[in-house]
């Protein structure tokens, strides 16, 4: 494919020189007869679909009838959920090698007909009514490994190339391609969806850093993640809103040249410009959740003019279906007239049977096609394989992402020298002990603090991603995780710096041992908060995550014998100590510091309370009988817990869609009265 991409290319580049040595002017400016041929020729080219050609597969049949979906919604100030239909008895098919748009207003239901099609609806509805792929039930396997869902918004790692990003997923889902087949087929995506020429860039954040390619391009890598499983069926969910209409046009083409080697492609649109129109081949038009058309696109002009809705000349078919299908709520009149409207067209694609007769004529060529099923191997990566490509990732994204990179390192400088100045040789008299205890008292705030809140922030930007990665099946949940628990563990280097600089500038007790424990406990209080801003991401929605995560650290602060005397802690609440790793740190920096070798503090004369050795201090802490080693361990071990339970609750957030089998046949007799009620019920 990639030759005939190429001699393609090459024939467009000699005609052009040839054309330009003929008719450049004398400043070597092509001439006007040369501009508009350059763009017949493109022209041309965005319309062909021979790339892939050889490339072809058996594709998949999709038909579906009396869809109907229904949600529990509770209306604002009221305790009683209303039953809200969302899809009311949709039928219709889509068919291999032809791109299926499904359009309507917004809120026609277009996202929840694909949802329910891909196998992506999310739970909590009940959806009735069959699907049957290529003439059968769907199956798991085919539907998590040959259909690919494409997201409205691009989830993918912002520091990583467009190439990069290919290779990875290629790799996971392919694990028996060489690395030459994997190459090339990257190489033949990167084609197919026209990336040549960003490549090696970025794939960026739309409106964020780094810049990246631009939003079409996003889109494509976007799809291009998908294609890498060689999918026989595409469902896209708009794939071309928030592109201008150039870009858009790039992109359905890029759908068009999919479905042209034999794939399914179904994807929603809104605005399609008519050119973009124009490359479809199947039309569903949906209003209300009612199925208003559905058959060859070129057709449904004149569909809609037999029923004496004419598109007016040099009008764009897509707007006039917009404009006669949409529910215009301004005032009662229009509402009632255009319900009666979209009813007409509803009950007209009923009585002449567009749904059923799209079935019947998908199922006949699937069962005239006799091809053969497209072999495929659904051979991912081994668990160890998949940790060591999600390892590699998460470093590169880290390494590249200088600004998170350098502002963590400056702060934890900057926080080191704040200290290292308030605190700098602190002495052996009453004001020594109680610097001493201030000092660990930031130290360990300023740790719990500066590693939950970035774990949440970095994991905010990452959560969505591996979601959406783990539905589409590219890897398990656990070498997921362990590969983001060895990518968090650079992190813990600017602390080494930060302990370095503050134990011998803040002069704490100077003895080797005693700075290396202090590394010890600082380590294992980095490692225990960041996981437990993993179990807050992975728990709750990011937002309550950052604001609930400070107030988590608060209440272990309280209850972690820094404002509160631990003897001083009602008996029943004690317990929470046992889980509280701000507890495990600073009791055992304090023990660290007072503890052992006895040390000496000078009493003034003035002062009425003086604590003149370690152990005094560690007695009106009540911190007298920490062990600083258990301390540690303990500290260790309530990091595996905390790992734990964040794991899980990654876990669960993946099953949020219905399965497959929770689909439940339609009730059998006439189709009308049932529709019809509902509808006039909304
Ligand atoms: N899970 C749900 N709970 C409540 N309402 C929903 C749910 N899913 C969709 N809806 C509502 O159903 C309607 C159709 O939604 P959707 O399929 O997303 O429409 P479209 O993609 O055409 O804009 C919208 O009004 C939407 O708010
Ligand atoms: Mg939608």
């Amino acid at each position: 494919m990639r030759v005939v991409h190429q001699s393609y290319a090459q024939t467009v580049r000699k005609g052009r020189s040839v054309a330009t040595r003929r008719r450049a002017d004398a400043m070597g400016r092509p001439s006007a007869e040369d501009v508009r041929e350059a763009y017949a020729r493109e022209a041309l080219h965005r319309a062909s679909t021979t790339l892939g050609a050889n490339h072809a597969r058996a594709g998949a049949t999709f038909a579906f009838e009396r869809l109907r979906y229904e949600v529990e919604t509770t209306r604002d100030g009221e305790k009683a959920t209303t039953t809200k239909t969302i899809l009311r008895d949709v039928t219709g098919s889509a068919r291999p090698g032809e791109v299926l748009a499904l359009m309507g207003p917004t809120g026609s239901g277009k996202t929840s007909l694909l949802n329910a099609l891909a196998g992506r609806t999310p739970l909590g509805g009940t959806l009735r009514g069959t699907i049957t792929v290529d003439d059968a039930g769907r199956d798991e396997t085919f539907m998590r490994e040959k259909v690919a869902y494409v997201m409205q918004e691009e989830l993918l790692f912002p520091f990583l190339s467009v190439e990069e990003t290919l290779t990875l997923h290629c790799r996971l889902r392919r694990a028996r391609l060489s690395e030459a087949e994997v190459a090339a087929s990257v190489e033949e995506i990167v084609a197919e969806l026209g990336l040549a020429k960003v490549r090696a860039s970025p794939v960026g954040r739309p409106g964020g850093l780094p810049r990246g390619v631009s939003g079409g391009e996003r889109k494509r890598v976007n799809i291009g993640v998908e294609m890498v499983g060689d999918p026989e069926a595409l469902f896209l969910d708009e794939p071309t809103s928030g592109l201008d209409s150039f870009q858009a046009q790039r992109v359905v083409y890029a759908l068009r040249q999919l479905a042209a080697v034999g794939r399914t492609v179904v994807c929603t649109i809104h605005q399609p410009r008519s050119s973009i129109y124009g490359m479809f081949d199947q039309l569903l038009l949906i209003s209300e959740g009612r199925l208003l058309y559905i058959g060859e696109a070129k057709d449904a002009v004149g569909y809609f003019a037999s029923l004496r809705f004419e598109c007016p000349n040099l009008t764009n078919p897509a707007d006039y279906f917009m404009d006669i299908t949409s529910l215009d709520a301004r005032n009662p009149e229009r509402e009632k007239s255009s319900r009666e409207r979209i009813e007409f067209f509803a009950t007209e694609a009923m009585t002449r049977r567009l749904g059923e007769k799209a079935v019947a004529s998908a199922l006949e060529q699937h069962r005239a096609r006799s091809a053969a099923p497209t072999e495929y191997d659904p051979t991912h990566a081994s668990w160890i394989q998949q940790f060591v490509l999600l390892v590699r990732r998460g470093f590169i994204n880290q390494r590249r992402d200088f600004i998170g990179v350098r502002v963590t390192l400056a702060l934890e400088m900057m926080y080191a020298l704040i200290v290292s100045a308030l605190f700098r040789g602190v002495g052996h008299d009453q004001k020594g002990v109680q610097d001493r205890i201030g000092c660990l008292f930031f130290v360990v705030l300023n740790v719990a603090y500066t590693s939950a809140l970035p774990a949440i922030n970095v994991f905010a930007g990452e959560k969505g991603i591996v979601v959406r990665e783990r539905a589409s099946g590219a890897y398990k949940w656990s070498s997921y995780y362990m590969s983001k628990y060895v990518t968090e563990l650079p992190r813990l280097i600017p602390r080494l710096i930060f302990c370095a600089l503050v134990y011998w500038i803040v002069g704490l007790r100077k003895t080797q041992y005693n700075f290396w424990i202090f590394v010890a406990i600082i380590i294992a209080e980095a490692m225990s908060l960041t996981a437990l801003g993993l179990l807050m991401a992975s728990a709750m929605p990011i937002g309550a995550a950052l604001a609930l995560g400070p107030a988590c650290i608060t209440i272990f602060t309280l209850f972690g014998g820094i404002y509160l005397n631990i003897d001083s802690i009602p008996a029943g609440a004690r317990w929470i100590r046992f889980m509280d790793p701000i507890f495990y740190a600073y009791s055992a920096l304090v023990s660290n510091e007072f503890g052992g070798d006895p040390i000496a503090f000078s009493c003034e004369s003035s002062t009425t309370r003086c604590l003149e050795t370690g152990a005094a201090v560690l007695e009106l802490y009540a911190f007298e009988d920490v062990k600083v080693g258990i301390q540690i361990m303990a500290q260790y071990l309530l990091q595996i817990g905390i790992h734990f339970f964040a794991f899980n609750a990654l876990r669960r957030t993946s099953k949020q869609y219905m399965p497959l089998s929770a689909l439940t046949g339609n009730r059998d007799g006439d189709d009308d009265p049932v529709a019809k009620k509902d509808f006039q019920t909304v």
